[in-house]
């Protein structure tokens, strides 16, 4: 296994932590990754507290064995769950839910936000609770959205699927009889059913998609700590995954630009 000094690691359940690959790779192009999606394990959004602090450590550690400068937990579920690890890696360590909150709370303009994310993300109220603490006055509306981690495993993201239009229409209920005018993506996972959920709830609520407002701050925290890449170099990005990586290929292509295709390796994630 060859280390990958220099390169942003990023971890994720399964396929999520894809959508803050994207947008790390338009926005820091100069940047090597690796990721890893801990496939054999997903999903983590309806596992006990216990369990997704193990994982969240265990994929943290995998990655720091890999010399990577820096750890994304791309995944709602664990950055609501764990705490922060940047001590115990000694690395600098950053999750979804302050970069998405900072965003919610300044583009909503009635101050009625919605939050859709796994069971274990909703059950925390992590993303209500941060924007409230600077934000008291704002009304979030919470709704754990679980299915959907197993329909964009299963490259179910279609918006002219019925199947999709149905279990959107039945998750998105109760802020269609709210007036929220903004939607936190909560799960990284969500971003892929964009689409749809936009579709359901008409043109007048914005979307905030948890991956990409990672990714920003993701380069806000690179470039104060002097760590930013702009020498040119071309990233290369390195995937990770705890089971068979035929299905990771499959589906990854729905959230890159490039399908990982014979890029993906194994390891055995009980190791770290
Ligand atoms: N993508 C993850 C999240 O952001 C995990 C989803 C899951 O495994 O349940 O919450």
């Amino acid at each position: 296994m060859n280390s990958k000094l220099n390169a942003i690691g990023i971890f994720d359940s399964g396929l999520g932590g894809l959508t803050a690959v994207r947008e790390i790779q338009k926005i820091m192009p100069n940047e090597d990754i690796v990721y890893f999606g801990d496939t054999g394990r997903v999903p983590y959004g309806s596992k006990s507290r216990e369990a997704i602090n193990k994982y969240a450590r265990q994929d943290a550690r995998f990655l720091k064995k890999m010399g990577v400068k820096l750890i994304v937990a791309a995944c709602g579920t664990v950055s609501s769950v764990a705490p922060d690890l940047s001590e115990e890696l000694g690395l600098p360590y950053t999750g979804v839910v302050y970069p998405t909150c900072f965003t919610a709370a300044q583009v909503t303009k009635n101050g009625k936000i919605g939050v859709i994310g796994t069971a274990a993300t909703i059950n925390s109220h992590s993303y209500k609770r941060r924007i409230q603490a600077k934000h008291p006055e704002f009304e979030v509306l919470e709704q754990h959205c679980q299915l959907f981690v197993s329909f964009v495993e299963n490259g179910l993201v279609d918006p002219d699927d019925e199947l999709v239009q149905m279990l959107v229409r039945r998750y998105m209920a109760p802020f269609k009889e709210s007036s929220v005018d903004t939607i936190i993506l909560g799960c990284t996972h969500f971003p892929l059913l964009a689409e749809a959920i936009q579709r359901e709830m008409g043109e007048n609520v914005t979307l905030i998609d948890s991956g990409k407002e990672t990714a920003i701050y993701t380069k806000k925290i690179l470039d104060e700590a002097g760590l930013l890449r702009d020498d040119g170099h071309k990233g290369e990005a390195y995937y990770y995954v705890s089971d068979t990586p035929a299905d990771f290929e499959k589906f990854a292509g729905l959230f890159l630009q490039n399908s990982p295709e014979n890029r993906v390796e194994h390891i055995n994630i009980e190791e770290y």
